[in-house]
């Protein structure tokens, strides 16, 4: 079987499993494991931030993320597809107590003047406050679609003017960078706190970094504890983490370069694939996925309509080439 349905389904490879099973190790909810230490500096870094926490999920990051912008009773604004929104189950609601309001925009992207209509300040007892806007980057509900970073700026710019706070799901964060030449620290400075993921692109099988500041990282450990995710000899993971951001960031370019390889086979423009997803618009998706599936081929229907085609480190561009001649015969019919 070639498997398009995530990068999230990708596996550990032989040379990950190795740096995992020779990491050092402590119990980290005493602060004592070396290499969960040495990834939640590093990767701070890189975002040129002051302090990380390493999380179980993509999703735990994002709710000690959001929830060290915004408190009970108060609002975070997002795109109407946000992960944060549609995929993390009331999470943010049931955790926080905040409220969303979202805008809907094209990709996914930042429609500022949506976003400046939305806006509540503080009024008191009268409407919930707006304490924060939550961007993605890449978009997972559109198509892996990429912020441009000078609409990340401008929204900064518009935060700064009015005092709210920046989050950002990042999980795919390494795509956009690869697919733009944007630094990490660049995007970095966008945000006041962040979520990355290491699990999707990058490879690792588990793991995730909220990325702020001290004070607001120390408050998210706590927190981290409280939901659950304390967790112990984690250096097997972090491990995994170090190597991936070590041997995984560049080669995204491949992923990317075989989305646009599939793009082409399935009459979707190439130019239009910002980074390793490619959605596609057929007559019945159901029927597309059981079809592709019975020549060997996984692949997901995100919409009645919409197929979705994900490229990841453990498909080759022999498989790539592969499963593009076989939707190309499918998509013919
Ligand atoms: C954009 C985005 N954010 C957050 C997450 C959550 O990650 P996890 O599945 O590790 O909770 C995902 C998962 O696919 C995602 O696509």
């Amino acid at each position: 079987m070639i498997d398009l349905r995530s990068d999230t389904v990708t596996r550990p490879t032989p040379e990950m499993r190795a740096a995992m099973a020779s990491a050092e190790v402590g119990d980290d909810v005493y602060g004592e494991d070396p290499t969960v230490r040495e990834l939640e500096e590093r990767v701070a870094g890189m975002f040129g931030h002051e302090a990380a926490l390493f999380t179980p999920t993509g999703s735990m990051a994002n709710v000690l993320a959001v929830r060290s912008l915004v408190g009970v009773g108060q609002e975070v604004l997002c795109e109407s597809s946000a992960h944060i929104a549609r995929a993390e189950l009331g999470a943010h609601g049931a955790f926080t107590g905040l409220t969303m309001r979202t805008w809907t925009g094209v990709r996914g992207g930042i429609d500022l003047p949506a976003i400046e209509a939305l806006f509540a300040p503080d009024m008191g007892p009268f409407f919930v406050a707006t304490r924060a806007i939550s961007v993605e980057n890449a978009y997972n509900f559109s198509d892996g679609s990429v912020l441009p970073i000078e609409d990340l700026e401008a929204l900064r710019g518009f935060a700064d003017s009015v005092g709210a706070g920046i989050h950002l799901d990042g999980a795919r964060i390494w795509n956009a960078h690869v697919a733009t030449g944007v630094p990490l620290e660049r995007y970095g400075r966008v945000a006041d706190a962040l979520a990355v993921c290491l699990s999707k692109g990058l490879g690792a099988p588990v793991g995730s970094l909220v990325i702020g500041s001290r004070a607001a990282i120390e408050d998210a450990r706590v927190w981290r504890k409280r939901l659950g995710g304390g967790m112990r000899q984690v250096g097997v993971l972090a491990a995994a983490g170090l190597y991936a951001l070590d041997h995984h960031i560049e080669r995204l370019a491949e992923d990317q370069a075989h989305a646009r390889l599939l793009a082409e086979a399935c009459g979707v423009d190439p130019a239009a694939v910002d980074s390793n997803m490619v959605v596609v618009v057929v007559p019945d998706a159901p029927a597309v996925v059981a079809a592709a599936r019975e020549q060997g081929l996984l692949v997901s229907a995100v919409g009645p309509r919409a197929v979705r085609l994900v490229t990841r480190l453990d498909v080759s561009k022999a498989q790539a080439e592969e499963a593009a001649a076989v939707l190309s015969r499918l998509l013919a019919r």
